[in-house]
C-alpha cells in the first residue's frame, strides 16, 4: 500500500473536523486539492474512508481504522521531532502556545522577547476564550496555556506568573468618574457592556456581582476587550475588563477606571498545561521565561491617564 505522509496528515484533518473546506483552511491547501489526496488515499487502501450522509460527512469503518494509524504516526513524529530538539538544546524547535484573548496584553511580548534570545525556535501563539481554551487544554493540543484562573475540576498544573486585575471602566466625563468608593449596588444600576458567553472575564465579573446578589443590567454583550473599550468611549455603558486593557488603549485616553468598592478584583494569570505531560526542552525555557519575568518586572503596565 503506498501512502504518503501527506495523505495522512490531510486525512487526519479531515476525519477530525470532518469538512474538506475546514481542513484545507487548517492546512493552507485548496479543497480540491484535499479532495484529490483523500480520493488517492482510498484508492491505495482499497475502500471508501469517508461517506455523505445527507449534509454531514462521517468516517466509515475503514476510516476508523485508517484514522487511529495516522494518529499513531503523527503523534511518533511529534514525539521523535521533540526528541531531537531536545537533544539539540534550545537550537531549534516548536513551541505552541495559547491564550485566552485578555492576555493579549502580556503573552505576545514575553513570545516575542523569547524568540529573539532563541531564533531558531518556532512559535505559535493561539488567541481564544477561556471555553475554548479549557477543551484545548483537555486534547493536550498545546505546550502551555495561559488563563486567568486555573482551571475547575480539571487534572491540570497551574502557576501565577503575573497579576491580572479587574476594574470598571467607564468613560472619562462618566458621572461617577470623580467618586470615591462608589458602591457596588450603584455599578449594577448603569448599562452594562458584558464579555460573550465562556470569557473568563466574564464569569469573574458576573460571579462578582451574584456573590453580592446583583444582577447587571447588560446593555449588550460584545466578543472582544477592544469592541467593549469602543463602546464605553462612544458613550453606551460601563464594563469590567482587566487593567491590562487600558494600558494599551486605543480610544484616545477616554476611559478611565471608577473607584468602586471591593475592585480591583484580584485575580492572577496562569500558565498550566496537563498534569502528567513530558514538556519538552523548549516548554522549559518558555515556562521558566515567563515566571522569570514575574520576578524581575512589574507585571501590569501603568494605566493611560
Ligand atoms: P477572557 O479571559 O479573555 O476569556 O475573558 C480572561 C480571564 O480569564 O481573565
Amino acid at each position: 500500500m503506498h501512502v504518503s505522509l501527506r495523505q495522512v496528515q490531510i486525512f487526519e484533518a479531515v476525519a477530525r473536523t470532518l469538512s474538506y473546506t475546514r481542513a484545507a483552511e487548517e492546512l493552507h491547501l485548496t479543497q480540491p486539492a484535499v479532495f484529490t489526496q483523500i480520493k488517492q488515499l482510498e484508492g491505495s487502501v482499497g475502500m471508501p474512508l469517508l461517506e455523505r450522509i445527507g449534509k454531514r460527512l462521517h468516517l466509515t469503518d475503514a476510516g476508523r481504522e485508517v484514522l487511529t494509524t495516522c494518529c499513531d504516526m503523527l503523534g511518533g513524529l511529534e514525539r521523535l521531532e521533540m526528541r531531537l530538539a531536545d537533544m539539540q538544546g534550545l537550537k531549534r524547535g516548536r513551541l505552541r502556545v495559547a491564550m485566552v484573548t485578555t492576555a493579549k496584553y502580556l503573552v505576545p511580548r514575553l513570545l516575542a522577547e523569547f524568540c529573539v534570545r532563541y531564533p531558531g525556535i518556532e512559535a505559535s501563539l493561539t488567541v481564544t476564550n477561556r471555553e475554548k481554551l479549557l477543551a484545548r487544554i483537555a486534547n493536550n493540543e498545546d505546550d502551555l496555556a495561559i488563563l486567568g484562573a486555573p482551571p475547575e475540576g480539571m487534572d491540570v498544573v497551574a502557576t501565577p506568573i503575573a497579576d491580572n486585575p479587574l476594574v470598571v471602566i467607564a468613560r472619562n466625563d462618566h458621572a461617577l468618574a470623580r467618586r470615591k468608593q462608589v458602591p457596588l449596588a450603584r455599578i449594577a444600576e448603569e448599562p452594562f457592556i458584558l464579555r460573550e458567553p465562556g470569557s473568563g472575564t466574564r464569569l469573574a465579573t458576573e460571579r462578582h456581582f451574584a456573590e453580592h446578589g446583583l444582577k447587571l443590567k447588560v446593555r449588550m454583550e460584545l466578543g472582544s476587550n477592544e469592541a467593549i473599550k469602543q463602546a464605553i468611549a462612544g458613550g453606551l455603558g460601563v464594563s469590567v475588563l482587566s487593567q491590562h486593557t487600558i494600558a494599551l488603549d486605543g480610544t484616545g485616553g477616554l476611559l478611565q477606571p471608577l473607584d468602586v468598592a471591593g475592585f480591583p478584583l484580584q485575580r492572577k494569570w496562569y500558565v498550566a498545561y496537563p498534569a502528567g505531560k513530558h514538556l519538552s526542552a523548549v516548554a522549559e525555557a518558555f515556562l521558566a521565561h515567563l515566571l522569570g519575568h514575574q520576578e524581575g518586572r512589574e507585571s501590569v503596565p501603568p494605566a493611560h491617564e
